[in-house]
C-alpha cells in the first residue's frame, strides 16, 4: 500500500494543524511499524499526538537538555499493542528521561539539603569507615549499619567516645538520600533546642512535625541532652510517634547499655527503651577513640 503522505514539511506544532494531519500520521505511524497494512481506524489517540511523536524523532540523540527543550520534557511515544484480540497503535505522553534526571537530581538536591548533614561530615560514608586492623566491633557495627539501611530496621549505635557511631549514622543518612528517601540527621541536643526556640514563632510544630515523618531519624548523642520533664515528654511522643508507624530510627549514644540509655532519658526512659528494644537491632561498639589512633598514625607518619 502507498504512504499517506509526506512528512518532510512538518516542522512545527501547528504545522501539525492541517486538514490532512490524519493521513500524515497513519504515514508516520505505517513508517515506524514499516506496515503498510495499518488502518487509520487502528491509531488510538489524536492525530496531533502521533504527529508530535513524529516532530520528536531524534530529539534524544540531540537532547537540549529539559530546561531549554521546546517541549519542556515531553514525550510522545507509539506503540502497538493487542485489545481483545484487535492490535492498535497508541499514542501517550510522560516525560522523557532528560526531564526525569533532571527531576530525580532536583529532588536528591532538595533531600540532601533538608538531611541536615554538617558540611565537615560529608565525608562519613560507608566507603570511608574502615575496618582494617581494628577492633571487631568496628566490622560488626558497620556491617549492622548496612543491614539496617537496606532493611529499614531501627538501630541504636551506643559506645565510648570516638569509635565511629556518628560516622556510621550519617553513612546511613547519606545512602538512603542517594535512594531517594527522606532522612535526617539532627543532634538530639539541637533538636530539642529548635523546638523549644520554635515555640516563640510558631514553628516547633513543624520541626516536630519534620522528625516524625521523615523516613529516617537519626537522633545522634541520645543521652547528652539535660534530663527535664519537658525533653523526655518531647523525646517520647517523637519515640512514640515513629515506632507506632514503623519508621526506621537511628541512635547514637555514649550509654554503655539500653539501661543506662533509658537512665539518661528521665521519667519516660523505661517507656522509650521498651519501645527501642522491641523494634530496634542495638549494638555497644567496644574499641578504642578513632581520634586518638589518628593522632598517634599522624606523629609516627603512618600511612593510611
Ligand atoms: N572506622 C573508622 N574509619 C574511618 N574514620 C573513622 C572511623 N571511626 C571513626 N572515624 C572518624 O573519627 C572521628 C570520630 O568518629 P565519630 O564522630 O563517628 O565518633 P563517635 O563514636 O560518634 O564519638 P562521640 O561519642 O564522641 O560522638 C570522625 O571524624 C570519624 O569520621
Ligand atoms: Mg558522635
Amino acid at each position: 500500500m502507498k504512504p499517506a503522505g509526506d512528512t518532510a514539511a512538518v516542522k512545527t506544532f501547528s504545522d501539525l494543524r492541517s486538514p490532512d494531519s490524519g493521513e500524515r500520521a497513519l504515514f508516520y505511524v505505517r513508517r515506524l511499524f514499516e506496515d503498510d497494512e495499518i488502518t487509520g481506524r487502528q491509531l488510538a489517540g489524536s492525530p496531533l499526538d502521533f504527529l508530535k511523536a513524529m516532530q520528536q524523532e531524534g530529539c534524544h540523540e540531540d537532547c537540549p537538555g529539559s530546561d531549554s527543550c521546546p517541549d519542556a520534557g515531553m514525550r510522545w511515544t507509539v506503540s502497538r499493542e493487542d485489545l481483545l484480540g484487535r492490535t492498535v497503535y497508541l499514542v501517550r505522553v510522560g516525560r522523557c528521561r532528560a526531564r526525569q534526571e533532571a527531576e530525580r537530581q532536583r529532588k536528591t538536591e532538595i533531600m540532601v539539603a533538608s538531611s541536615r548533614i554538617p558540611e565537615g561530615m560529608k565525608k562519613c560514608t560507608f566507603d570511608t569507615f574502615k575496618t582494617a586492623g581494628l577492633e571487631p566491633s568496628i566490622r560488626t557495627a558497620k556491617g549492622l549499619a548496612m543491614a539496617c539501611a537496606d532493611d529499614g530496621s531501627s538501630l541504636v549505635l551506643g559506645g565510648g567516645t570516638g569509635v565511629g557511631k556518628t560516622h556510621l549514622a550519617v553513612a546511613m543518612v547519606q545512602l538512603l538520600v542517594s535512594r531517594g528517601k527522606c532522612a535526617v540527621f539532627v543532634p538530639t541536643v539541637d533538636l530539642l533546642d529548635e523546638i523549644k526556640n520554635g515555640y516563640g514563632d510558631g514553628r516547633s510544630d513543624q520541626i516536630e512535625r519534620g522528625a516524625r515523618e521523615a523516613d529516617c531519624l537519626v537522633l545522634d548523642d541520645l543521652g547528652a541532652q539535660r534530663t527535664t520533664e519537658w525533653a523526655a515528654e518531647r523525646l517520647f511522643a517523637l519515640m512514640d510517634d515513629r515506632y507506632r508507624n514503623g519508621r526506621q530510627t537511628v541512635i547514637t549514644t555514649n550509654a554503655a547499655s539500653m539501661k543506662a540509655l533509658g537512665e539518661s532519658l528521665g521519667d519516660k526512659g523505661a517507656r522509650i527503651i521498651s519501645r527501642l528494644s522491641e523494634s530496634a537491632q542495638a549494638l555497644f561498639i567496644k574499641a578504642k577513640d578513632y581520634r586518638g589512633r589518628k593522632a598517634v598514625q599522624g606523629r609516627v607518619g603512618y600511612v593510611d
